[in-house]
């Protein structure tokens, strides 16, 4: 049985979190869209996330849309109080499901207080704005405008701490000339590895990383080389694409998504799995860098 208490931690903006977390886009429908096929199995997914130690949980108003803050709500409302519940904000979902930028001072506005009330909150521990200039990844152009609406909002007392997403280290930079910048939830993992700088830019400022997809999203992460080091290892490739993260850079919070109790422990387990230098090393060919 998997139990995180004894694993590492990190400072997410005023909080010290456990660097395995929880991702909660996965208990939404099929494509992030519409109920789970089965909510009682959301619900127990994160019920069971909280009992194992998990104190870190993502989400958005914009899954379902609505639907995943409403199941955390049922889930764990009264929240533990230290549970930090992060979120994101500047999209909106079309009726067919698709992902519509709401960047809008409006909008922007209008999800901060929808992610309140379908969370049960008086204020939100941190809010991510998602870039929107790129659906499928970071774009360059001014994240002036929205960043500083949410900066007000802050101000007005609804926003604890503000993160960015899907943004370029140019952003990352621009955003931290606005207001503070406690996180950075970008596309990273073993064999998408362009953030890698911007990772140790960021760790040398104490800045969490929180990437997104760590085991290659929709998609699971498939290579002969993770199995091999995985099946040397007795472990499974989640648990080593997981164990790889933690060791890459200390301030790397890990938030992997699953639907399933099962796929919970087991990623819950990688934070007691320590990889030795050799398989750090060998891991390296999964994104084709050679590591001699
Ligand atoms: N900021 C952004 O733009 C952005 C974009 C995407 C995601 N996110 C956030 O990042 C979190 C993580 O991303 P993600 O959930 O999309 O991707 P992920 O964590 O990389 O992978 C989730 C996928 O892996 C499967 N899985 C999980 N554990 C597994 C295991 N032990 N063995 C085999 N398969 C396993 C899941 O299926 P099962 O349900 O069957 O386990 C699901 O298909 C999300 O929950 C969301 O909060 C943010």
């Amino acid at each position: 049985m998997s139990n995180i208490e004894q694993s590492d931690s990190f400072t997410l903006g005023g909080r010290t979190v456990k660097r395995l977390g929880y991702g909660a886009m996965q208990l939404a429908g099929p494509g992030v869209f519409g109920p789970p096929k089965d909510r009682d199995a959301a619900l127990a997914v994160l019920r069971e996330a909280v009992a194992r130690g998990v104190n870190h949980i993502d989400t958005s108003d914009f899954y379902g849309p609505h639907i995943t803050n409403q199941l955390i709500r049922e889930a764990l409302h009264p929240y533990q109080d230290d549970l930090a519940i992060v979120t994101k904000i500047s999209a909106r979902r079309g009726d067919d499901g698709s992902w519509i930028p709401a960047m809008s001072r409006e909008e922007l506005t209008q999800a901060v207080h929808d992610n309140l009330r379908n969370l049960g909150l008086d204020v939100l521990e941190v809010v991510n704005l998602r870039s929107m200039l790129g659906i499928h990844g970071p774009v360059e152009g001014s994240i002036e405008e929205p960043l500083t609406v949410l900066a007000e909002l802050q101000r007005q007392g609804l926003v604890r701490h503000i993160g960015l997403s899907n943004v370029t280290s140019t952003q990352v930079a621009q955003g931290r000339r606005i207001c503070e910048i406690v996180c950075v939830q970008n596309h990273y993992n073993l064999a998408h590895r362009e953030d890698d700088a911007l990772i140790d830019e960021l760790a040398r400022d104490g800045i969490a990383y929180v990437p997104f997809f760590p085991l290659g999203g929709f998609t699971p992460l498939q290579s002969s080389t993770l199995s091999d080091v995985a099946a040397r290892l007795g472990a499974t490739p989640m648990q080593v694409a997981l164990a790889w993260l933690l060791r890459r850079a200390p301030n790397i919070l890990l938030i992997p998504g699953t639907s399933s109790v099962a796929h919970l422990h087991e990623n819950l387990a990688a934070g007691k799995l320590v990889l030795p230098d050799d398989a750090m090393k060998e891991l390296e060919q999964v994104a084709g860098i050679n590591a001699a």
